[in-house]
């Protein structure tokens, strides 16, 4: 049977129709910039697994992005996301431009990310996260979506969308996805179309490094940042920003004596691009790599 397209909202009255016609059961929301790839895909299905109906939004925020970044090449690729989001049997996308988003122009009152958004990514890209958080909270308000899915690969933004539902009372479950990789260790991300053939090469040094971190968990925080520097510092076409290994909650750097869980990440330069990757792991006897966290907190009732 040749799957439905989904209903496309593009202004808040169409989304308000879109999701009164959703009949009953849990609503689950994908948020993306659009350039859909298989790391969405999976959000989606994930998103399926637990919701009656997907809402997938589309839009390219830019509130979030600095005006040095790369907001003006970033992929548009409307139709073929609108494949994918046939094929994954989605129920409602909503497109909006950014005047239904921003009637007003740049928002006065915004959601601060506070001090965990100026460390690792927020410290290159300064609000950076205020941008992340004020979009997302608006598409909760406007979706109302029971639960909304996001994938671990951006696992500082994973982390302040809970704590902004936590902090501030969103009445939503928010629900992690383990990083979707290609075949050779490259973390799926929308910016990888950017890549030259060399600079993939190249990139895969952050994936190396992750896994070879994530193999000297055993033998506790300092073995590990060292196997992770030891991949990267072979690779001097890799501009490295930082490789941390941080508690999962503070994004503190783990001291020596940690064990339990902590995220080894790394960010860095490939050309014209800025890529992240990370990699949750168990430090200590028996440790290794993650999926995704343990402890995910619940929803308060
Ligand atoms: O991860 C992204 O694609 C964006 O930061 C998000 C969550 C859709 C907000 O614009």
């Amino acid at each position: 049977m040749t799957p439905n397209t989904p209903v496309v909202a593009r202004t808040r009255i169409e989304l308000r129709d879109g999701r009164e016609g959703l009949d009953g059961g849990r609503v689950a929301v994908v948020m993306t910039m659009g350039a859909l790839h298989d790391g969405h895909a999976t959000l989606i299905r994930t998103a399926r697994e637990r919701a009656e109906h997907v809402i997938v939004t589309i839009f390219l925020n830019p509130l979030q992005f600095g005006p040095k970044e790369d907001l003006s090449r970033y992929p548009r690729t409307f139709d073929a996301d609108m494949e994918i989001c046939t094929r994954e049997g989605v129920d409602l996308v909503f497109a909006p431009t950014p005047d239904v988003i921003y009637p007003d122009g740049d928002p006065g009152v915004r959601i601060s990310a506070g001090p965990l958004g100026d460390v690792l990514e927020g410290q290159s890209r300064p609000g950076h996260f205020d941008g992340v958080l004020t979009v997302v909270g608006k598409l909760l308000h406007l979706t109302g979506a029971d639960c909304a899915f996001f994938g671990q690969k951006d696992a500082q933004q994973l982390l302040l969308i809970r704590r902004m539902a936590q902090d501030l009372d969103f009445p939503v479950e928010i629900v992690s996805v383990a990083t979707v990789r290609e075949s050779d260790g490259l973390a799926m991300s929308s910016r990888n179309t950017y890549l030259t053939e060399a600079d993939r090469e190249t990139a895969l040094c952050l994936s190396r490094a992750l896994r070879a971190g994530a193999e000297a968990a055993p033998e506790g925080p300092s073995a590990i940042r060292r196997a992770a520097r030891a991949v990267l510092v072979r690779e001097p076409l890799a501009l490295i920003d930082y490789l941390v290994l941080v508690h999962p909650h503070t994004l503190n750097d783990v001291p020596e004596w940690y064990r339990g869980e902590a995220l080894l990440a790394v960010a860095g330069r490939v050309g014209t691009t800025r890529l992240i990757d990370n990699a949750p792991v168990l430090v200590g006897p028996g440790g290794g790599a993650l999926e995704v966290f343990s402890d995910v907190p619940a929803v308060r009732p």
